[in-house]
C-alpha cells in the first residue's frame, strides 16, 4: 500500500497538520453495488451473532450492534411512574434555572431529538458554552456522562448543570424555595417521595429517573434487527458492513448504543490553538488523555448534528475525516520537547473510501433514526404566564 504525506501547515502557533493518504478504493459499478449487497444481504438477515467477522484491532473486545436492552434503574433511585412524571416537569421548567428563563429542555429539546441543533448552546445570560449539547436520549446507558466524562451518573451530571455557572447558574435553596411554593408541585414530590419536601437531591433523582425513560428502539435498523430484512436498503446494508468492517468504525462505535463509553483522541483537540480543548485530560490530568473525548453514541445521529465536542461538522465532512485517517497534529518547534502535545488514537488510519462507500456509510447512519416524537410540556412545569395562549373560540 503506497503512503504519503501532505504536510499542511495551518497555524503559526508551531502546529502544523499532516495527513496520512492511502490509494482511494475503486469504485465498483452499479452491477457491482447491487451485487454485492445481495450477497452481505444474506449474512446480515442472520442474528447479529452470526454476522460476518468484523475487523478489529488487537485487544479491542467484540461488542456487536443491537438492539437496546431495558434501561438499568439503579438501587437507590428505583423506577416509578411518578418519579418519572415528576422528572419530566422538572426537565422542561424553568425554574430549575438562576435566571426562571433556561429548562434542561432549552438545550435538550425533544423537537431536536434531545439535543439544540447548535453548534455549540447558549447558557446563563445567553454566554456561549464551549461545547456541543448532546442528546440525552439513551444516556442511560452511558458509564460516564459528558464529552470528557466528568460525572459518573445522570444524578451526578443534574447537579454539575444547575450548579454551573454559566449553564443553569443555580441556587439550591432558591430553587428548592419556588418548586415548594408552585402549585402543583408538593403533591408529585409526595407521590414520587412519599413526603412533599422538596429537595436538591429529589430533584436530580426524579430528572435522573425520567432520562432512564428516554430509551430508543424506533429506528429501521432496529426494525432490521427484530428481522425485517426489508428495512434497510442496499446501501444501508453496504454501509452496516463497512462500519463493523474496512471502516473500522466498530473498535470504538460498538454495542446497542454504538458507543465503547471510553475516551479516544481522533485529533480534534486544536492544542495550541484558539478552540484548544483538551477534554478527559481536564479531570484526569494524565497526558495520554490530552484531546481524548468520550465515543459519542450513535443513535439518531442524522437528526443530532451538527457533530463532534465542539460542533463545527456535518455529517459527510466528518465521514472523509475519517476516511484521511483524521487530522494529525505534528509539533513545531515550540511544542517539540512538551510532554503534552496530543497524539491522535492509533487506531485511526486512512481508509481511502470511495464515492459510493461515503454514501452508503452515511445512509446506513441515518438508518439509525428514530421517528420524531412530539412532547408537550407537562402543564405544572410552565410558571403561570408562560402557558400559551388559547386562542379563542
Ligand atoms: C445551556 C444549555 C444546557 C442546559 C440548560 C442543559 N444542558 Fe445538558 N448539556 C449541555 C452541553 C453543552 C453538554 C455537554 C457538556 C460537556 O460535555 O462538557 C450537556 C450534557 C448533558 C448530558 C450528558 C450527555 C452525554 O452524552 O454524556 C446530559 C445527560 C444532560 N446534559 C442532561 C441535562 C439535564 C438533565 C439538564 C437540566 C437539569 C441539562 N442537561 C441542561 C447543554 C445544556
Ligand atoms: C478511535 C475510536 C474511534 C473510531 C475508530 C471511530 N470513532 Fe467516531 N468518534 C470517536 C470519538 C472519540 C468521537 C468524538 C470526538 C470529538 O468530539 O472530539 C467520535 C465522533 C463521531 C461522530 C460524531 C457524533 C456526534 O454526536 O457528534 C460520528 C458521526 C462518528 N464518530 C462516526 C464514526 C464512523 C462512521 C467511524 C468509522 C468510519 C468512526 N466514527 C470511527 C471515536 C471513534
Amino acid at each position: 500500500m503506497r503512503a504519503w504525506v501532505i504536510g499542511l501547515v495551518v497555524a503559526a502557533g508551531g502546529v502544523g497538520l499532516a495527513q496520512d493518504a492511502v490509494p482511494q478504493r475503486p469504485e465498483p459499478t452499479a452491477e457491482q453495488a447491487t451485487a454485492c449487497a445481495t450477497e452481505l444481504r444474506v449474512a446480515y438477515v442472520k442474528p447479529p451473532a452470526e454476522w460476518p467477522r468484523p475487523t478489529l484491532d488487537a485487544g479491542v473486545p467484540h461488542r456487536e450492534l443491537g438492539l437496546l436492552p431495558d434501561a438499568p434503574h439503579p438501587a437507590d433511585n428505583p423506577f416509578s411512574k411518578d418519579r418519572a412524571e415528576l422528572g419530566k416537569a422538572l426537565f422542561f421548567d424553568p425554574r430549575l434555572s438562576g435566571s426562571g428563563q433556561i429548562a434542561c429542555a432549552s438545550c435538550h429539546d425533544p423537537d431536536l431529538a434531545w439535543a439544540d441543533g447548535r453548534t455549540t448552546s447558549f447558557g446563563h445570560g445567553r454566554t456561549p458554552l464551549k461545547r456541543n449539547a448532546p442528546a440525552v436520549a439513551n444516556s442511560a446507558f452511558l458509564p460516564v456522562l459528558f464529552w470528557d466524562g466528568r460525572a459518573a451518573s445522570l444524578e451526578d451530571q443534574v447537579k454539575a448543570v444547575l450548579a454551573n455557572p454559566d449553564e443553569m447558574r443555580a441556587d439550591d435553596k432558591d430553587v428548592t424555595a419556588r418548586l415548594a411554593a408552585a402549585p402543583g408541585y408538593p403533591e408529585l414530590f409526595e407521590k414520587a417521595f412519599g413526603d412533599r419536601a422538596v429537595t436538591p437531591d429529589r430533584v436530580a433523582k426524579a430528572v435522573a429517573c425520567f432520562e432512564r425513560t428516554l430509551v430508543g428502539g424506533r429506528s429501521r435498523f432496529d426494525a432490521f434487527l427484530k428481522g425485517r430484512a426489508d428495512a434497510l436498503t442496499d446501501a444501508e446494508v453496504r454501509g452496516l458492513h463497512l462500519f463493523r468492517t474496512d471502516a473500522r468504525c466498530l473498535n470504538c462505535h460498538n454495542g446497542p448504543t454504538l458507543s465503547d463509553g471510553r475516551f479516544h483522541n481522533v485529533g480534534l483537540s486544536y492544542y495550541g490553538r484558539e478552540l484548544e480543548d483538551l477534554g478527559r485530560y481536564r479531570i484526569t490530568k494524565r497526558a495520554e488523555d490530552v484531546g481524548a473525548f468520550r465515543t459519542p453514541p450513535l443513535r439518531d445521529v442524522g437528526r443530532t448534528g451538527p457533530y463532534m465536542h465542539n460542533g463545527l461538522f456535518e455529517l459527510d465532512g466528518v465521514l472523509r475525516m475519517y476516511s484521511a485517517g483524521m487530522l494529525t497534529l505534528r509539533p513545531g518547534e515550540k511544542f517539540k520537547a512538551d510532554p503534552l502535545f496530543p497524539a491522535k488514537s492509533v487506531q485511526l488510519k486512512p481508509l481511502g473510501l470511495n464515492k459510493l462507500d461515503l454514501a452508503d456509510l452515511e445512509a446506513f447512519l441515518r438508518s439509525l433514526d428514530e421517528p420524531p416524537r412530539r412532547i408537550r410540556p407537562p402543564a405544572v412545569s410552565l410558571p403561570a404566564g408562560a402557558r400559551p395562549a388559547l386562542s379563542k373560540p
